[in-house]
């Protein structure tokens, strides 16, 4: 996740002052949220890079694109940002030193597209829309989603920057493998998903979901994020949800189909991603040294986000504002 200092200068130095966000407590939102009647059109997406995502995709809705178009083009932007190292361009490497891309997307027409496993390209999520849009198949992996890339006429490119690199050597350097890296004490570090969700102002939504996944991952890895269901999952009727951490727990719980589900069955985004994190600290007993959070929207486009532990947050375009949430957390923040 580049950080916040980052992000600030970043934003400045683009001469875009106005989109630097007030950061402001869940529990504020929820009260802002339910005092206002029109909720949508309403874009919703993980983390800080969230914020200029959510911004592009805004701007797809505003210039009459479709929904679909708006999250593929929202996530556009940190898959192509080198310095964000969770996403596309510079992400984190595998532990062979390979930047290996999973992403997903989904429309209001219920269909659906994925790559995993997938290197060389900067924008996964524009090769999954593609098996959406134009294959009789939901998923392509590896070789075959980069064949099908190249022959469609993305090009390759190479993913691994100085800067990516320079990390790989250092973690090379640190200590044995180990499949699941401790994060007791750098929980959202590692990696940070984008999961973008949007509901335009005819009440239809679609999702979008990509990540280099987890830094040092075994080769041939993939995470929760292109798996739907896992990682993103939408219903037109219902509304739609997306993952972000440790991907392993995310794809036992199937987590944003639950979130899903949770939500047809009448609850609202903030309970059902509540349920859905305390689904996984049930099932999975060392759950507190990793981190998942969980966003959601309904048709409505009331919104809601959860995490294991604290320090994930989220980007909320609504209403005219567009603005960096801190989420709550099952656990608190250690004083
Ligand atoms: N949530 C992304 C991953 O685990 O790869």
């Amino acid at each position: 996740m580049i950080n916040r200092r980052k992000f600030i200068e970043k934003v400045a130095a683009a001469g875009a002052l106005s989109l630097i966000p007030n950061i402001i407590s869940a529990r504020n939102v929820t009260a802002l949220q339910q005092s206002e009647t029109n909720n949508i059109p309403v874009i919703i997406s993980t983390w800080n890079h969230g914020i200029e995502a959510n911004e592009a995709a805004l701007n797809v809705l505003k210039q009459g694109g479709s929904i679909v178009d708006a999250v593929e083009q929202g996530v556009w932007v940190p898959e192509s940002d080198p310095e964000n190292m969770s996403v596309g361009l510079g992400g984190f490497p595998d532990r062979d030193g390979h930047v290996t891309l999973d992403a997903s997307i989904m429309g209001p027409d219920g269909n659906a597209g994925s790559v995993c496993f997938l290197e060389h390209i900067v924008h996964p999520i524009s090769v999954a829309r593609l098996v959406m849009d134009s294959t009789p198949h939901v998923m392509l992996s590896g070789e075959g989603a980069l064949q099908f890339a190249l022959v469609n006429g993305f090009e390759m490119q190479n993913l691994l920057t100085p800067e990516a690199k320079k990390w790989w050597k250092e973690e090379l350097n640190k200590s044995k493998y180990n499949p699941k890296p401790n994060w007791e004490n750098e929980p959202n570090e590692h990696h940070d998903t984008i999961g973008l969700l949007a509901v335009d102002s005819n009440g239809d939504i679609a999702g979008a979901c990509t990540t280099s996944g987890l830094g040092f991952k075994m080769r041939g890895r993939v995470g929760d994020s292109p798996i739907i269901g896992a990682g993103l999952f939408v219903d037109n009727d219902v509304g739609a949800a997306t993952a972000t951490g440790l991907g392993e727990m995310v794809m036992k719980t199937l987590g944003s189909f639950l979130v899903v589900e949770f939500m047809r069955n009448g609850k609202t985004p903030q309970q059902a991603v509540e349920e859905a994190i305390k689904r996984i600290i049930n099932k999975v007993p060392d759950h507190k040294k990793y981190q998942v959070g969980f966003i959601a929207v309904n048709k409505q486009g009331q919104t809601g986000a959860f995490s294991i532990l604290p320090g994930f947050n989220y980007a909320l375009c609504q209403n005219g504002q567009n603005i960096l949430i801190d989420s709550n957390s099952y656990y608190p923040q250690q004083r």
